[in-house]
C-alpha cells in the first residue's frame, strides 16, 4: 500500500523532532502503522535556518496555508503554537478533509469544543496525545485503558519547565532567571515562557485532562491559575524542613457540587512518589474506583519525547484511515451528546490544606493574635514553625503555619485579617498542601 502523505506546519524544536524519530523508526513504523508515514510538505517561517532533522525530500515553503491546501495530503501535523493562525489552520485542514495531529494545548484547550464539531461534521479526526505531559500517553491512559473508571480526581506535573527550574533552585541553589534561560535553551519552554512560570500552560493541559477524565466540555477560562514566579528559595527549605516538597500541580476532582480545576505551588509530603518527580520529567497521579490510584511518569518536554506522541497519533490516525468515524475513540472519552454540565466550582469553594508564611513582628501577642483569627474562621493548625530573624536588627521573624483542610473562602478571610493586623511585615504567603491519598 501507497504510504500516507503527510503536511507539517512547524520545524522546530517539536517539528524537527517529529521528522527525526519518522525517519529513524520508519520500519517500526510501517510495520505497526500497516503503511509507511512521509512527511512530503513542511511549513517553516524562516527557510534558511538550519534544523534538526534532514528535510531533504520534503518541500519546504514559507506558507502554512499552502500546505493545508495541498490536495495529496491526508494528514496535517501541526507544530507551529499560538492560537489564532493555528486555529485558521487547523481548521482550513479540517474543511479540507484532513486528519489533524497537534501538539498544541492552547489551542485545544480553548478552542477545542470548536475544533472537534468540526472535525465530526466531517468525519475527521484530531489528535492530541502531545498536548498533555509531552511523552507521556496519558490522553490514551485515560480515554481508553481506563475506560472503565468513574475517575475520582488527578493530580499532576504537567509542565516540564517549572519542573525543571524547581528543582534546579531546590537541588543547586540556582537563581530562578538564570535556570528559565537553560530551560528555553533546551526548547523545553514555550514561545511565551510566561505561560510556563504563571501556570497557563498548566492549566491549558489540565483543562483538556478533567474533560476527558470528567466527560464534560473544555472550559479553560474557568480553571484556576497560579505560577511558581513567587516562590522563594525561602519556602522551598521551610517546606523540606516540615517534611514537604513545593511541586508546581495541577488537580482536577470531581465533588457533589461540581468540579476543582486548579493549578497552583502545592506542598505534598515527600515521601510521595510524585514529590520525587524532578527535572523536566512530568507525572499524573489518576484515581479511579475500580483501579485506585495510577501513576504516569515519563519527559514532559523535549524534541524527540513529544515527537514520540505525536508520532503515536499519527500511526492511530493511519491505523483508523478506513475505520466507520462512528466507531472512533471520542475526542473527550464520553460520545459527544453524552458530555455532562456538572459546574466548575468556584475557588472559593474547594477545600485544601494549606501552608502560610508571615513576617512578624517578634513580640508578645502577635502569634496569639493570628491563631485567633485562624480559630475564628474555623482552621485547625497542623504545624508551625518559628525562625530566628535574618539579620540582628531585625524586629521582625519568619512563621511558617501549616493547617487542615478548609474551605479556600474561610483562608481567605483569615488572611484579609492577618494582613490587616498591622503587626505584619508584607502579605501573607499562602500555598495550598496536598497528601493525595483519597
Ligand atoms: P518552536 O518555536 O520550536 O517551533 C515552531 C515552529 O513553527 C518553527 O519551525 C517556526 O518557524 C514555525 N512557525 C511559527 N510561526 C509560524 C508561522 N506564522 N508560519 C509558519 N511557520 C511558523 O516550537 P515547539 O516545537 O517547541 O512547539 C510547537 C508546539 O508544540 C507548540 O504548540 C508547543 O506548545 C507544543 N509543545 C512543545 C513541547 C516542547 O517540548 N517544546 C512539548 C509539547 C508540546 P521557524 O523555525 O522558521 O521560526
Ligand atoms: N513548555 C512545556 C513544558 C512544553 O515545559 O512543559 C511541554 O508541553
Amino acid at each position: 500500500m501507497n504510504p500516507v502523505k503527510v503536511g507539517l506546519l512547524g520545524l522546530g524544536t517539536v517539528g524537527g523532532g517529529t521528522v527525526k524519530v519518522l525517519s529513524r523508526n520508519a520500519q517500526e513504523i510501517m510495520r505497526r502503522a500497516g503503511r509507511g508515514i512521509e512527511v512530503v510538505h513542511a511549513s517553516a517561517r524562516d527557510l534558511s535556518k538550519p534544523r534538526i532533522c534532514d528535510t531533504s525530500g520534503i518541500t519546504l515553503t514559507q506558507d502554512p496555508f499552502e500546505v493545508v491546501n495541498n490536495p495529496e495530503l491526508q494528514v496535517i501535523v501541526e507544530l507551529i503554537g499560538g492560537t489564532d493562525q493555528a486555529r485558521e489552520l487547523v481548521l482550513r485542514a479540517i474543511a479540507n478533509g484532513k486528519h489533524v495531529v497537534t501538539a498544541n494545548k492552547a489551542l485545544i484547550a480553548r478552542y477545542g469544543n470548536e475544533i472537534f464539531a468540526a472535525a465530526r461534521d466531517k468525519g475527521v479526526m484530531v489528535a492530541f496525545e502531545a498536548a498533555v505531559a509531552g511523552g507521556i500517553p496519558i490522553i490514551k491512559a485515560i480515554r481508553e485503558g481506563l475506560a472503565g473508571n468513574r475517575i475520582e480526581w488527578l493530580a499532576g506535573i504537567i509542565n516540564g519547565t517549572g519542573n525543571f527550574i524547581l528543582t534546579e533552585m531546590r537541588d543547586k541553589g540556582r537563581d530562578f532567571a538564570d535556570v528559565l534561560a537553560e530551560a528555553q535553551r533546551l526548547g523545553y519552554a514555550e514561545a511565551d515562557p510566561t505561560f510556563d512560570v504563571e501556570g497557563i500552560d498548566a492549566a491549558h493541559k489540565l483543562t483538556i485532562l478533567a474533560s476527558i477524565a470528567f466527560g464534560i466540555p473544555l472550559q479553560f477560562d474557568k480553571a484556576y491559575t497560579e505560577g511558581i514566579s513567587r516562590i522563594t528559595r525561602q519556602d522551598v527549605g521551610y517546606a523540606e524542613e516540615l517534611g514537604y516538597r513545593i511541586k508546581h500541580l495541577g488537580i482536577a476532582r470531581r465533588t457533589e457540587e461540581g468540579i476543582e480545576l486548579r493549578v497552583h505551588p502545592t506542598l505534598i509530603p515527600h515521601r510521595r512518589l510524585i514529590a520525587n518527580v524532578d527535572g523536566v520529567m512530568n507525572a499524573v497521579l489518576v484515581k479511579g474506583d475500580a483501579v485506585g490510584p495510577t501513576l504516569f511518569y515519563g519527559a514532559g518536554a523535549g524534541a524527540e519525547p513529544t515527537a514520540s506522541a505525536v508520532v503515536a497519533d499519527l500511526v492511530d490516525v493511519v491505523r483508523t484511515l478506513t475505520a466507520d468515524p462512528e466507531n472512533r475513540v471520542p475526542h473527550l472519552a464520553f460520545q459527544p451528546d453524552a458530555l455532562s454540565d456538572l459546574p466548575i466550582l468556584p475557588m472559593e469553594k474547594v477545600e485544601t490544606a494549606y501552608y502560610l508564611r508571615m513576617q512578624a513582628q517578634d513580640r508578645p501577642g502577635v502569634l496569639a493574635d493570628v491563631t485567633r483569627i485562624l480559630a475564628d474562621q474555623g482552621i485547625s493548625i497542623e504545624a508551625m514553625l518559628q525562625k530566628a530573624p535574618a539579620n540582628g536588627g531585625d524586629d521582625t521573624v519568619p512563621v511558617v503555619i501549616l493547617t487542615h483542610r478548609i474551605r479556600e473562602r474561610q483562608m481567605n478571610e483569615a488572611i484579609r485579617r492577618i494582613e490587616a493586623l498591622g503587626t505584619m511585615a508584607g502579605p501573607v504567603m499562602r500555598m495550598r498542601l496536598e497528601h493525595l491519598t483519597r
